[in-house]
């Protein structure tokens, strides 16, 4: 018997940095899915979360002053974190893991010593190539021109205590688990898997890290932490209550429905995942869905690309449902797709505005003004109806056909069909010439009647999609929660014949694509900051060519512009000798003289003396110049006053 229960989780995210659109993409994805699970009457559990550990977030937190605990909790709970972004995007998760939650730091640690207890982990040597100063371990192949690929430094072999997973056990069981059935989808990634991991020969997985301590200790060997995948992949389970006190629905929710994932780490999720679940003697997942990527300009996103891929910018510009919308409704799920503004515009004004806005206040507006709101129950059926009502009928169906596939481009595909086969009826009925006639008037009825229906139905289909804006349209169209549930979506005639309609906000303005763009530019400059021109390293010198510049310490006595020179300050300077040394300096454009005066600067000292002005200078002054937005920006070099003049600089 159907239990009528859904579990469904999406990758917990490293809270490394903030997140951009493309995780918000899986994650809105599985969102849309849980919903409609939801709709059909599924007790759903949709759990997401954060995987905290690894020796990224260590150096990250080290190099940001702070420890791990705190850098992960502010990118996870912080102002504008992960919580918060989900919250914003409207996800409907009733469970959210944390891999540094103590409950599943606790079952980890037993889960590591079953497997251990069983024989599947085992001590053994990790063998590689050892980059010294990056306290690294490469594999030959990662290697950049033999060396280093982080620092470019010579690497040696060398050998280190680790504990290993019996991966190459598992190859034929898993092999099978992926060639027989449909654990893995789109088919197409299956064959990926096999050719490119499984065939050539699953080696057994190196699973502790003694290099780093970021991680959850293997409790029966200090000094061992956890590999960050079996810490994360096990969260399915802990989140459950596995080996743990904290929940207790594993039974009630395990095996997964499904896990989504991106599909670069469909590997860790169809060979390892199930691997590690044989060992445990526990049920396998019924599937691991590998989506496509979003990209930009064909290439990978990342933060640094800018607030172009911030969902806070572009939630905030076009709205949370909008954004939602167009990441489901453009790109098939299991490809690559690539994002642009350009298209997100496009795609709110053609099939938001234009099609679902415009139908909805169309047809509000239109039963307000021809029935002052409510319909009459006198009806007059025409054979016109016919074409739409049986789309009526037969969208729930084709639109669950594809949501069951995971195909949420297609599903909505399927629901559109509806909304401008509805705009359609609007014009092949023309009410605006029926209302010029009262006769006419139960024909009006039965025309607006049926795009009331059509809108009902779209609206349920397009709710896991959209819910705010549905919600909004319901209450618009006069539609109860009882005429918003999936068994009244697969039913005509639900909405009563008296029907009472409410115009409301229009529920997307059409966008202004020229004025958003340029809007988005300006953003996104100022979210960069000034654009610094980097100059390329000179070629080197030898230790004694550098020695040879006599760079000193100076205090500023006197400073006084150069009478008729624009740039041009005079510098009376102590150097340490004893005797005023005169300096000029072309920084008047940035410096008034007053403000350097007492100042500890530093100028090399040995350069010929030169005459500017009729004066003549000693020496230089040393500056950082740099080129910001095309012009050139000069920081006198100062020092803090307690250097001592004539100081050499070495
Ligand atoms: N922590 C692991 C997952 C462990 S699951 C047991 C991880 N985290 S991640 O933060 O790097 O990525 C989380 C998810 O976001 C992955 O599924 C990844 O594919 C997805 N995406 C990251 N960038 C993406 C796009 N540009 N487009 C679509 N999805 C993207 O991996």
């Amino acid at each position: 018997m159907d239990t009528k229960r859904f579990y469904i989780t999406t990758p917990i995210y490293y809270p490394s940095d903030k997140l951009h659109i493309g995780h918000t993409y899986c994650t809105v994805a599985t969102d849309a899915i849980a919903r409609y699970k939801r709709l059909r009457g599924y007790e759903v559990m949709f759990l997401t979360g954060t995987d905290e550990h690894g020796q990224k977030i260590e150096e990250k937190a080290k190099a940001a002053g702070v420890t791990p605990q705190q850098f992960v909790d502010k990118i996870v709970a912080g102002p504008n974190g992960i919580l918060d972004l989900w919250k914003l995007m409207n996800i409907s998760n009733d469970r959210f893991i944390r891999t540094t939650d103590d409950y599943h730091v606790a079952a980890i640690q037993r889960i590591f010593k079953k497997m251990y207890e069983k024989g599947d982990i085992y001590k053994g040597a990790y063998k590689g190539k050892y980059c010294t100063p990056c306290e690294s371990f490469w594999t030959e192949s990662q290697l950049k021109d033999g060396k280093c690929p982080d620092c470019g430094r010579e690497v040696h072999d060398a050998e280190e205590e680790a504990y290993f997973f019996r991966l190459s056990k598992y190859a034929k069981p898993v092999q099978e688990l992926l060639e027989t059935g449909t654990f893995l989808e789109p088919a197409s990634r299956v064959n990926e898997m096999i050719n490119n991991f499984i065939k050539p020969g699953l080696e057994d997985l190196c699973v502790s890290r003694t290099s780093f301590t970021w991680g959850i200790p293997v409790d029966f060997d200090p000094g061992h932490v956890v590999y960050v995948w079996v810490d994360a992949l096990f969260n399915y389970c802990t989140a459950l209550g596995l080996l743990n006190d904290r929940y207790d629905d594993f039974d009630k929710f395990w095996p997964a429905d499904v896990h989504i994932v991106g599909k670069e780490i469909v590997r860790f999720h169809s060979i390892i995942w199930p691997a590690m679940l044989m060992s445990m003697g526990l049920p396998l997942p019924k599937k691991v869905y590998g989506h496509g990527w979003l990209v930009i300009d064909g290439g990978k996103m990342s933060k640094s690309k800018g607030n172009v891929v911030d969902p806070y910018v572009l939630a905030e510009k076009f709205g949370v449902d909008a954004l939602r919308f167009f990441l489901l409704r453009t790109f098939p799920f299991g490809s690559d797709g690539n994002f642009s503004n350009e298209l997100l515009i496009s795609t709110i004004n053609t099939d938001l505005a234009n099609d679902l806005g415009n139908l909805v206040s169309r047809i509000t507006a239109m039963v307000e003004k021809y029935f002052g709101g409510s319909l009459i129950p006198e009806r007059r059926e025409e054979p016109v109806d016919e074409e739409l009502i049986s789309l009526i009928r037969q969208t729930p169906e084709r639109y669950a056909a594809q949501m069951d596939k995971f195909q949420l481009h297609l599903a909505l595909e399927e629901t559109f069909r509806l909304i401008q086969r509805a705009n359609k009826y609007i014009d092949e009925t023309a009410p605006w010439v029926l209302a010029k006639d009262e006769t006419n008037k139960p024909r009006l009825a039965s025309v607006m009647y049926n795009l009331l229906e059509a809108l009902r139905v779209a609206l349920t289909l397009l709710t896991p999609f959209i819910p705010q804006t549905c919600e909004k349209a319901f209450e618009q169209i006069g539609a109860d929660e009882s005429a918003r549930t999936w068994e009244s979506a697969c039913a005509y005639g639900v909405l009563p014949e008296t029907v009472t309609v409410r115009k409301g906000e229009t529920l997307f303005p059409r966008v202004d694509a020229a004025k958003m763009l340029q809007e988005l530019e300006e953003a996104e400059k100022k979210a960069r900051g000034p654009q610094v021109k980097v100059e390329p390293v000179l070629p080197d010198v030898t230790i004694d060519e550098f020695a040879k510049c006599d760079m000193r310490v100076c205090k500023v006595l006197k400073c006084e512009a150069v009478k008729k020179s624009k740039k041009l300050l005079r510098f009376e300077l102590d150097d340490g000798s004893g005797v005023t040394r005169q300096i000029l300096s072309g920084i008047h454009e940035f410096y008034e003289p007053d403000e350097l005066l007492g100042k500890t600067v530093v100028a090399i000292l040995n350069l010929p003396p030169r005459k500017m002005m009729g004066l003549e200078s000693c020496g230089m002054l040393l500056s950082a110049v740099r080129e910001v937005d095309g012009k050139e920006e000069l920081h006198l070099l100062m020092l803090d006053d307690s250097v001592p003049a004539g100081s050499r600089l070495c």
